[in-house]
């Protein structure tokens, strides 16, 4: 099925925006829950279907998992958890499969990972070179190792790996392999990603420590037994940037997001807008609220390594579309190999909204129209990619309408996307 979805214009956007749970901590609280020996519970869990995967595959591996009045329980352990008869389905969700991969290896037997289409095209290779090394063996399909995939786990030993690419999946994948593993594994980090496995791993009583080395940083993990947490999921500041991004292209009116996780890693996007021109109010630390206004504008600079994981460029690259002047965003090539080919995704969504947008080798360049007033009615195939969706719905609310096919991509991120979009006419 894919869902096409009408989007009609708004002159003013203005309200209170309460995002999902963050996904990236949501899955990683599932992982730590399954091997925490006792009941762990969850609070805020992002209901995105790319979470749903990850409940479903702890179940699988030997968890148990209840509701309990909005409450995610769930009960773990080491010793429940063995590689499952049945293949486990990642569906849309690469963090699912690249940390599962990082699990299943230290389980013994093989456990078989699949996906859906676009899963299916994502490369493997980058999370099952360093998972080879600890001993793991991984079979895929093609010189990327594309899923569906065999991992064969078992008796892993430690590694001192330098991530070639920055990735928080691949260094999760490594970490969560390495409390399997004999001796220490240590991920060195030259860009900062998201710190989010490390800090978990942490509060759930693994052996890790983090050293800096000169800009970079190693993480170094032992075999570790994890104890059961209270987790609490803060809201997630990518899909706010849907809606700040709405806030501040608007003629008129204001959005306010609060409880965002705040990790620097994760607000570089904010960082960019600011420097754009947009009116932004913003709190500080782990229960981030920001107040974005109707403003004017225009074109930056932005290196990759600013918002590391590029998942912010599709909006951004709606942002530079209406700004004066020419943004150039550098070095973002890691976005041809997300949920769909990002970079002519975006590059076509400029396009399609009437700003000139071209590539220079791995750089993308959209010279803006200085107003999202000037935006054309847009239709846009989202190619079942949820970010493109919602950047071409946002293109839609603020500028001429938007028609978007591939729509139902959304529910791995965000139900009620556009319930929450409607109600800041
Ligand atoms: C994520 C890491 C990022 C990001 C993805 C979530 C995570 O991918 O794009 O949406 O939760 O670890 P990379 O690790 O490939 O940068």
């Amino acid at each position: 099925m894919t869902a096409t979805v009408r989007i009609d214009p708004s002159v003013q956007v203005a309200g209170i925006v309460h995002t999902p749970g963050d996904k990236s901590i949501s899955h990683r609280a599932l992982l730590l829950a399954a091997l925490g020996d006792g009941t762990s519970t969850i609070e805020g869990l992002s209901r995105g279907e790319d979470v749903g995967r990850t409940a479903t595959i702890i179940q699988q591996l030997g968890a148990s998992l209840a509701e309990v009045g909005g409450t995610i329980e769930v009960s773990g352990g080491r010793e429940r958890l063995g590689a499952a008869s049945q293949a486990l389905d990642c569906g849309n969700s690469g963090t699912t499969m690249r940390l599962v991969m990082g699990l299943t290896a230290g389980l013994s037997g093989t456990s078989t990972l699949m996906g859906d289409s676009s899963l299916s095209r994502r490369p493997m290779d980058r999370v099952a070179i360093p998972l080879t090394q600890m001993g793991a063996r991984v079979e895929g399909q093609g010189d990327k190792l594309t899923p569906p995939l065999l991992v064969h786990g078992g008796s892993l030993h430690g590694i001192r790996y330098e991530l070639p690419v920055p990735s928080a999946q691949v260094k999760s994948a490594i970490l969560l392999a390495g409390l399997f593993a004999d001796g220490a594994t240590t991920v060195i980090e030259n860009v900062a990603t998201r710190p989010n496995t490390e800090e978990m791993l942490l509060l759930a009583g693994a052996d890790l420590h983090i050293t800096p080395e000169g800009s970079s940083s190693a993480i170094t993990i032992r075999p570790s037994a994890l104890r059961p947490h209270a987790w609490r999921v803060p809201g997630d500041p990518s899909q706010a940037a849907f809606f700040i991004v709405a806030g501040l292209l608007a003629s008129k009116g204001a959005i306010t997001v609060p409880g965002l996780y705040g990790d620097p890693t994760r607000t570089g996007f904010l960082t960019v807008l600011e420097r754009m021109g947009g009116s932004i109010t913003r709190g500080e630390g782990d229960d981030l609220e920001v107040e974005a206004k109707s403003s004017n504008l225009r074109g930056t600079e932005i290196h990759s390594s600013e918002i590391p994981s590029v998942d912010e460029v599709p909006i951004l690259a709606v942002a530079a579309a209406a700004a004066s002047g020419t943004t150039r965003f550098i070095d973002v090539g890691e976005l041809r190999i997300k949920e769909s080919d990002r970079f002519s995704g975006s590059l076509v969504l400029a396009q399609r909204l009437g700003a000139t947008a071209f590539a220079e080798g791995d750089d993308l360049i959209i010279e803006g129209l200085g107003s999202a007033s000037a935006f054309v009615e847009v239709e846009l195939d989202a190619h079942g990619d949820h970010r493109m969706a919602m950047a071409a719905a946002i293109a839609g609310l603020v500028g001429g309408g938007a028609t978007v096919s591939g729509f139902d991509s959304v529910a791995t991120s965000f139900p009620g996307f556009v319930d929450v979009l409607d109600s800041l006419r």
